[in-house]
């Protein structure tokens, strides 16, 4: 049997690269210097997509044979869902192998952006203590977190905020009764209850701007905002004008509408603790989440169907003549 043809639309670990290479022809077209010449080429014999987002319904179009597309990342807002689904084309995405992970630095991102961590370093290497202590910052003690989208990553983020003492409440767009902690009905209602709100939805078009203005001024001048999910959940330009009328006190974010431009005014702000998209990016993480592709991809071209298909790409073997996704 001829070797499957891959295309490759980001990098991806050097290790599972090379696993994924000795049993496929992988075409890189992330690094191509001629990307168009590359798809020309090798687009109508292309039966598997892996890489993070940038798979438009247009590159679809040009992959007429595509069979399946594995997403580096748990997040696929940026595949185009609809239009694989149209031709049941599988998409597979990386969930639980980086909740811990993300989880972890959410929390850091968290402590940081309220004891104002990074500023105490620039403070300490700018030569200001030898004037006087660091200000005061605000604390932890005693407040409530409030999780918008409870789904894995945010479950495990509200449990190490439980370990750190912190009182948990959520929003979801579906309650679910196995939850204790407290349910808001609406992103206004939990930012009301909550002195931090941490933002863990997933992207697309049905979350774009759930945080917007009404949400911020919900969160009140003593809140913060940390966002560790994808820029367009949170409207950008309000929640600018929010740290800079003191609508709100802080935000911690890893995650912005247009990466890696970050707009000029959140850089040039004291108040807000900014990461470039960081959530996953540990070697081990990383590692697990390409072999989780390559495991997909293998899993696939064996005929087992995919590990982690998205559920708008369901899966199920068609009695008598193989498999495909719908
Ligand atoms: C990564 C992410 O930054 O999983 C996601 O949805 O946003 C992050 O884990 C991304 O997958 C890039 O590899």
């Amino acid at each position: 049997m001829s070797r499957p043809e891959v295309l490759l639309v980001s990098p991806m670990m050097p290790a599972p690269l090379q696993a994924l290479q000795r049993r496929c022809d992988v075409h890189d077209l992330h690094g191509a210097e001629d990307p168009e010449a590359l798809l020309a080429e090798v687009g109508p014999r292309v039966r598997a997509v892996a890489g993070f987002g940038g798979v438009s319904a247009g590159l679809i179009g040009r992959l007429p044979v595509l069979e399946i597309i594995a997403n580096i990342g748990v997040g696929y807002d940026g595949v185009d869902v609809a239009a694989a689904a149209a031709r049941n084309i599988v998409v597979t995405n990386t969930p639980d192998v980086l909740t811990d992970e993300v989880a972890d630095l959410t929390l850091g991102l968290l402590i940081a952006t309220v004891r104002r961590i990074p500023q105490a370093d620039r403070f300490l290497r700018a030569g200001k203590w030898l004037q006087g202590a660091f200000p005061l910052s605000a604390s932890l003690r005693g407040k409530t977190v409030g999780i918008l989208g409870l789904g894995r990553i945010g479950e495990a983020i509200a449990a190490r905020c439980a370990a750190f003492g912190l009182n948990i409440e959520w929003h979801s767009r579906r309650q679910r009764p196995d939850i204790a902690w407290r349910w808001r009905e609406s992103p206004v209602a939990l930012a009301r209850a909550c002195d931090f709100l941490i933002v863990v939805a997933p992207g697309g078009a049905g979350t774009r701007n759930l945080v917007n203005a009404d949400v911020l001024a919900a969160l009140g001048p003593q809140g913060v905002l940390i966002n560790v999910a994808r820029g367009s959940v949170v409207d950008e330009p309000a929640l600018v004008s929010a740290l800079q009328n003191g609508t709100i006190a802080a935000a911690g974010l890893d995650v912005f509408a247009d990466e890696p431009r970050v707009p000029d005014a959140l850089v040039a702000m004291d108040n807000v603790v900014l990461l470039p998209h960081v959530g996953s990016a540990s070697v081990d993480t990383r590692n697990a989440m390409s072999q989780l592709v390559v495991d997909n991809l293998f899993s696939w071209f064996d005929g087992a169907g995919p590990l982690t298909p998205v559920p708008e790409t369901p899966w199920r073997r068609l009695a008598g003549n193989g498999f495909n996704a719908g």
